[in-house]
């Protein structure tokens, strides 16, 4: 006989509702092990002797959120040259503390998209292994990109002889790539369409992967079951990518109207990190960020801002995503202002980073919503996030899986 599964009773003064997205006021959760098993109005929710109650008194408890595009193995202030020195078995283990930070911010679900030697697997397995606290992760593995190019390292001169490791040109050799990462571990595939800002010689707004490469990694990729996350900054690059069937467009920078029509024909995520640009520009030159860089920055960061204001204006399906690891981890949820503030509603925000997440990560049955039969997993803030969004840069409680992982207020057992 299997021992009993621990049941707990979470009380909440206001509780969002994700999926319909509404407020409910005075809710009970009652959790079984690492699920949800009932919500509703308390006193309706019948709570079995035994169990423990944790009572968050009026706080608003929100599902854990989820951020879509993070590289956990990336410290911010090791940027550019100054990562040069630093193994990948460093990386990991920096890793482990921003998941941690990640996890205590109340962010209980992350795609990792693009990490060096399989160090996102190895977090992602010593997270799921319980020896790490750190948030449920799907990782991506090296990200897929032609040689010279953004998902490259072009920093080092031609006697060193440096390809990164998801450098793969061609269909046949992008296809066989594929394969590999997936054989190593990745649970969704990561490419590069366009230049991008941080990498050394590239220009955001120039296509990298043709036509043909993208639609063999795309095939490829979900044949083996596994989606594909295209970073594209540039107008094309974005179209290209969209057409050749990936499942989220990455930074989205320069996405023109057909683009954003095309995405939405197609039914591809708009994963716009709106918040960096403020970072970068702060804190870039201190943190290693090479002059080409910070210059790039200059030109794409507020079209990135306004083609946000587009794309959600002209109804494109829009999931947070902040690129952590190029500023530090578990500040994500100040990117929700600026979310709101480029025209999205509070609810709106909450949902890009619950339920319309859930479903990009194909994880919409185990996350995103408190809903009977989904993980556990919960967060809490003590002032009304509907409001005033910045509340979710303060997060109080954290539970995932059933089991706290942050709480400011103490928990009573009852007999
Ligand atoms: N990793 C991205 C790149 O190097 C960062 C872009 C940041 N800038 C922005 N406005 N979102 O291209």
């Amino acid at each position: 006989e299997p021992a009993a599964e621990a049941v707990v009773a979470v009380r909440a003064g206001a509780l969002v509702d994700t999926a319909a997205g509404r407020v409910l006021n005075d809710q009970t959760i009652l959790i079984e092990g690492e699920r949800v098993r009932a919500v509703g109005p308390s006193g309706t929710v019948g709570i079995p002797p035994g169990a423990q109650i944790i009572d968050l008194g009026r706080a608003t408890v929100l599902p854990g959120l989820i951020e879509a595009h993070a590289h956990l193995t990336s410290d911010p202030f090791r940027a550019g040259y100054q990562g040069l020195g630093v193994s990948a078995i460093r990386d990991a283990l920096y890793g482990a503390k921003a998941a941690r930070d990640t996890l205590e911010a109340g962010f209980t679900t992350v795609r990792n998209v693009g990490a060096g030697a399989y160090g996102d697997v190895a977090l992602r397995d010593a997270i799921n292994d319980g020896d790490i606290p750190g948030p449920r992760l799907l990782v991506s593995g090296p990200a897929l990109g032609i040689k010279g190019g953004h998902c490259d390292n072009n920093l080092l001169a031609p006697d060193f002889n440096y390809t990164a490791e998801g450098v793969a040109d061609g269909p046949w050799a992008a296809r066989a790539k594929v394969r590999e990462v997936v054989k190593y571990g990745a649970d969704l595939i990561k490419l590069c369409a366009t230049g991008g800002v941080l990498s050394k010689n590239t220009d955001p707004g120039v296509q990298q992967y043709t036509f043909e490469e993208m639609q063999a990694i795309v095939e490829e990729a979900h044949k083996l079951g596994r989606k594909v996350a295209a970073h594209a900054h540039g107008t094309e690059g974005i179209k290209q990518a969209i057409r050749a069937g990936v499942d989220s467009i990455e930074h989205a920078s320069l996405i023109d109207a057909e683009g954003m029509r095309l995405a939405r024909q197609k039914g591809t995520a708009l994963v716009m990190d709106i918040y960096v640009d403020e970072f970068i520009l702060a804190e870039g030159e201190r943190a290693g960020i090479l002059p080409e860089s910070l210059e790039k920055e200059r030109k794409v960061g507020q079209l990135q801002r306004d083609n946000f204001r587009r794309a959600l204006a002209a109804g494109d399906r829009i999931v947070f995503g902040t690129d952590a690891g190029v500023y530090p981890h578990g500040t994500n949820a100040k990117q929700f202002a600026y979310m709101i503030q480029y025209g999205m509603t509070p609810m709106q925000a909450i949902q890009a980073a619950t339920v319309n997440a859930a479903e990009l990560l194909g994880w919409q049955d185990k996350v995103g919503s408190i809903t009977p039969g989904k993980y556990a997993d919960l967060i809490a803030v003590e002032t009304d996030p509907l409001k005033d969004v910045s509340a979710l840069t303060r997060v109080s409680f954290v539970m995932k899986g059933g089991r706290v992982v942050k709480s400011a207020a103490p928990s009573a057992p009852v007999g």
